[in-house]
């Protein structure tokens, strides 16, 4: 049997997950987002955490919240990461062990008009177009190094790009 579980990753706005929550619907898989798992466990929003303690102190959170998904996960998952979550090499490694990693993407313009409408990603609030853009381009190179597969997720609807998804994945049953 292949990897039974699914991680998406990629920038702030490209829909992980949404996509994560009706890809895992559709698949039968048990669905999880590591910023929802980190709020739970925290009993506190993620702004909450970055205006509290810092952002240095959230990626611990996050990386432990991970390493935990990952080592508790018993049955199959569709895991949306936050954004910021891959650029931890240890973090990669053990998500490679266990499962597949998807690249949600979109060209920055459609981006950055999604992330506009938003208040509750801190590193997005009254952040200049340039400034996201500058993190956007950091961060693309990474995504596309660690991921096996990319979707774009532009102007089509969730319910489209996860299909997409789901039936890339399905007929090859040994990817999952
Ligand atoms: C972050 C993205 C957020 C969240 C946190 C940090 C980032 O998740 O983890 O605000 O580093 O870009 P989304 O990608 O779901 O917005």
């Amino acid at each position: 049997m292949g990897k039974r579980v699914l991680f998406l990753i990629g920038f702030m706005g490209a829909g992980k997950t949404s996509i994560g929550e009706v890809l895992a619907k559709k698949m039968g898989f048990f669905f999880i987002d590591s910023d929802k798992y980190v709020e739970k466990k925290e009993k506190m929003s993620i702004i909450k955490i970055f205006k509290i303690h810092g952002e240095e102190y959230f990626r611990k959170l996050e990386k432990k919240a991970i390493n935990e998904i990952c080592d508790q996960l018993n049955e199959p998952a569709v895991v949306s990461l936050g954004a910021g979550a891959v650029s931890d090499r240890d973090t990669v490694n053990s998500m490679k062990r266990i499962g597949h990693i998807i690249h949600i993407d979109a060209d920055f313009d459609t981006l950055y008009a999604r992330l506009t409408h938003t208040h509750d990603r801190p590193l997005a609030i009254n952040k200049s177009k340039r400034c996201l853009e500058r993190l956007y381009y950091e961060r693309k190179g990474d995504y596309e190094t660690i991921a096996d597969y990319t979707y774009q997720n532009l102007s089509e609807s969730v319910e489209e790009t996860t299909q997409k998804i789901y039936n890339e994945m399905r007929c090859d049953d040994e990817r999952i």
